[in-house]
Order: structure tokens, then sequence, then C-alpha cells
């Protein structure tokens, strides 16, 4: 049974390039093996992230990550059963957030991801991927 997961946090700190990179480099050890995909939005010292896969999986990656001390505040935005993946192009892209990006600006002016409803969340990821270039970590293989 495959969901996806989508929760807000808060950085412990200034998120560094170096932050991020033992972050994906962590996405990049697991999530393949573990056929998790999704999508890791950073920025305005916040994390946003959707974490998709076999609901065991998904659970278990959940777990280790809210006790993860680079960040606090850990709110599950929402926890629901899909019939296919949206971010299964990745195995964790990562795309920046920034306040003054004019798209974010224009499309979603009032922007306060622990405010918003899930759906709004989700449109602002969907926004910045298309918008930018994510980085990208290799595509999992043969996951539906
Ligand atoms: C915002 C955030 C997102 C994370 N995303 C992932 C992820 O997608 N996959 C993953 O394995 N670890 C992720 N982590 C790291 C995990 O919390 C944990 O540190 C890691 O999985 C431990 O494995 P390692 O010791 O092999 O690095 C994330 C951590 C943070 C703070």
């Amino acid at each position: 049974m495959l969901v996806r997961a989508l929760y807000v946090s808060r950085a412990v700190g200034p998120v560094t390039t170096t932050v991020t990179a033992a972050i994906l480099a962590s996405a990049r050890r697991h999530n393949s093996p573990a056929g998790i995909t999704g999508v890791l939005c950073q920025g305005s010292g916040l994390y946003l992230q959707v974490l998709e896969g076999e609901r065991a999986a998904v659970n278990r990656l959940y777990a280790s990550i809210i006790s993860d001390k680079r960040h606090q505040d850990v709110e599950l935005l929402s926890f629901e059963e899909i019939s296919q993946r949206r971010f299964g192009a990745w195995s964790m892209a990562l795309v920046e957030l920034s306040a003054s990006d004019p798209m974010v600006l224009l499309n979603h002016p009032e922007f306060d991801p622990y405010a918003a409803s899930s759906s709004g969340a989700m449109a602002l990821l969907d926004d910045l991927l298309k918008a930018g270039s994510p980085i990208d970590t290799p595509p999992p293989q043969n996951k539906a």
C-alpha cells in the first residue's frame, strides 16, 4: 500500500550546504533501496518534505526524521494513501524556497506552511519543482 506523507519543520541553526549535502547523502543511501521517492524543499529556515512509498517504509523513515536534531517543530501536514506517486522521478529532489522568489510572491503570497492547508503546501512544492531546477538524486529503479 502506497502512502504519501507531507511535513514541515524548522531548521535548527543555519541551513548550510554542508547540512543539506549530509541530508541528501543519507537520502541517496537509503531512499532508493527503501523504495522512497519525494521532494525536500528548504529555505527561509524551514523544511517542507514529501515522502512517498510503501506505508511501512514511509513510517520508518518519518520516525527517523522526526528524531533528527537538525530540525525541530516537525508537524505532519498530511498522511494519505495514494494510487500513484507524484514525485516518482526523484529518490529525493531538492528545491529551494525563497520568500523573495517572484513565483512564490505571486502564487503563494501568504505562504506559511504551518498555517497552510496540505493542498496549499503541496501546490507550492509542485510550483517550485516546475519553476526551478531541482537538484536530483538518482531515481529509484522499477518503482510504480
Ligand atoms: C529535513 C530532513 C530531511 C531528511 N530526509 C531524509 C531522507 O529523505 N532520507 C533519509 O534516509 N534520511 C533523511 N534525513 C536524515 C535522517 O533523519 C537520518 O539522519 C538518516 O536517515 C540516518 O541515516 P545515516 O546515518 O545513514 O545518514 C533527513 C533529515 C532531515 C533533517
